[in-house]
């Protein structure tokens, strides 16, 4: 429990996890997170910004009460999902006079999920703003980072923007602002990578709506809090443009040796194209740090072993994830061996439906790999540097 000034008569009131080591039943979470809270006291009235995840409620109204809170005027919902929204109920408990403010899509979901009354809740649109006597609330609609509901506020006397997911971390630290920019960069593109990538079109729309607010600070609902917002904003430019580079991930799983000896060779024959390589053996890595690697890589090569008729199904999981994140990947492949046939590369094929991106030949031999399947990994290898020199990821 720990309640510190971001500036005058404002407060983070939120909870540090360093223990959650898994978010939503699927993404790992290495590093921990925190559900940050903001409470801003107004010259008349006082406004607590999202609540913080269910399992922290304790610290939260604890928070509260060390700061002396004996009343909330406005508790300001950016975004629906339980780790922000779910002592929302508490708090009206505690703060009977409370009043939830929100759009209107944010409202009928808080409704569905957690039951709360209709009269409980003020709604906004898109810059209206909300006054706390010497300071003002501007709300500013960005659906879709993540979810349809997401909104933003903007303190204008403070210039703070904040913005709950959006530029988040999961990062468990006790630095109120960024201190180390490195861990933050990784933490925060691990971040982007597995929550924000699948809405790189609406991120930049978003990004273009808020380009002419004065930012002192951003403040995002999960991680350190940014006191140079360029930072995090060329960041999530850089992520989201569509620049790739010239890099080849490489998803795999070897049951017996066959397909590992593949991904090895082949690795070796892009590095010595000049070409960076990142093979993620699934049985190992943390599916985040695929995730991450998806962000900026023209190139995917997935390699597989077959199973009965089809992929290994820690493949069918990565490739399901890997379409279901929409990742700017420009080029994509398989490789892997097989025993006496199959559909490996079909099936592989029919997931990857998402991606606007080129096939190139796969390479699937049968039983362990021979001279001429190596000639083939090299052929694939020449192919995606030529493919990378025609799209001028490789700068010549
Ligand atoms: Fe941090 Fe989408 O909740």
């Amino acid at each position: 429990m720990v309640v510190r000034e971001l500036e005058p008569s404002i407060y983070s009131v939120g909870a540090i996890d360093w223990d959650r080591r898994l978010f939503d039943e699927l993404i790992p979470l290495p590093d921990g997170t925190s559900y940050n809270a903001y409470l801003i006291r107004g010259g008349e009235k006082t406004a607590l910004l999202d609540t913080v995840d269910p399992t922290k409620e304790h610290e939260l109204l604890a928070n509260l009460e060390k700061l002396g809170v004996k009343k909330i005027d406005y508790v300001i919902s950016h975004h629906a999902e339980q780790d922000h929204s779910g002592v929302l109920p508490a708090i009206l408990k505690s703060y009977p006079d409370a009043r939830i403010v929100t759009n209107s899509k944010c409202k009928s979901m808080l409704m569905d999920l957690l039951l709360i009354p209709d009269d409980k809740f003020i709604t906004v649109n898109d810059r209206e703003t909300v006054g706390l006597g010497d300071k003002t609330l501007e709300f500013i609609y960005a659906p879709w980072v993540h979810w349809p509901e997401t909104m933003f506020t903007y303190l204008r006397e403070d210039k703070i923007l904040f913005t709950c997911d959006f530029f988040g971390s999961h990062l468990a630290t006790s630095d109120l602002f960024v201190k180390d920019e490195a861990e933050v960069y990784r933490t925060a593109k691990r971040y982007y990578a597995e929550i924000m990538m699948p809405f790189r079109t609406v991120i930049r729309k978003n990004l273009e709506k808020i380009k002419k607010l004065d930012m002192k600070i951003i403040a995002p609902s999960h991680g350190p809090v940014y006191d140079k917002p360029e930072f995090i904003l060329n960041a999530y430019r850089d992520w989201t443009s569509d620049e790739v580079k010239n890099e080849v991930v490489i998803p795999y799983i070897s049951m017996h040796g066959s397909t590992k000896r593949m991904v090895d060779y082949f690795a070796g024959a892009l590095m010595e194209r000049a070409i960076t390589v990142k093979p993620f053996n699934l049985t190992k890595t943390d599916i985040g740090e695929l995730a991450m690697a998806l962000v900026d890589t023209a190139t995917i090569v997935i390699a597989s072993p077959t199973v009965l008729v089809g992929p290994h199904p820690n493949i069918v999981y990565a490739t399901y994830l890997v379409n279901a994140l929409r990742p700017k990947l420009k080029f994509a492949s398989i490789i892997g061996s097989y025993g006496w046939g199959g559909k490996m590369v079909e099936q592989i094929k029919g997931i990857l439906t998402n991606l606007k991106v080129e096939i190139l030949a796969p390479v699937v031999v049968k039983g362990y790999p021979k001279e001429e399947d190596f000639k083939s990994l090299e052929n694939l290898a020449d192919e995606i540097l030529n493919k990378h020199k025609e799209h001028n990821i490789v700068k010549e």
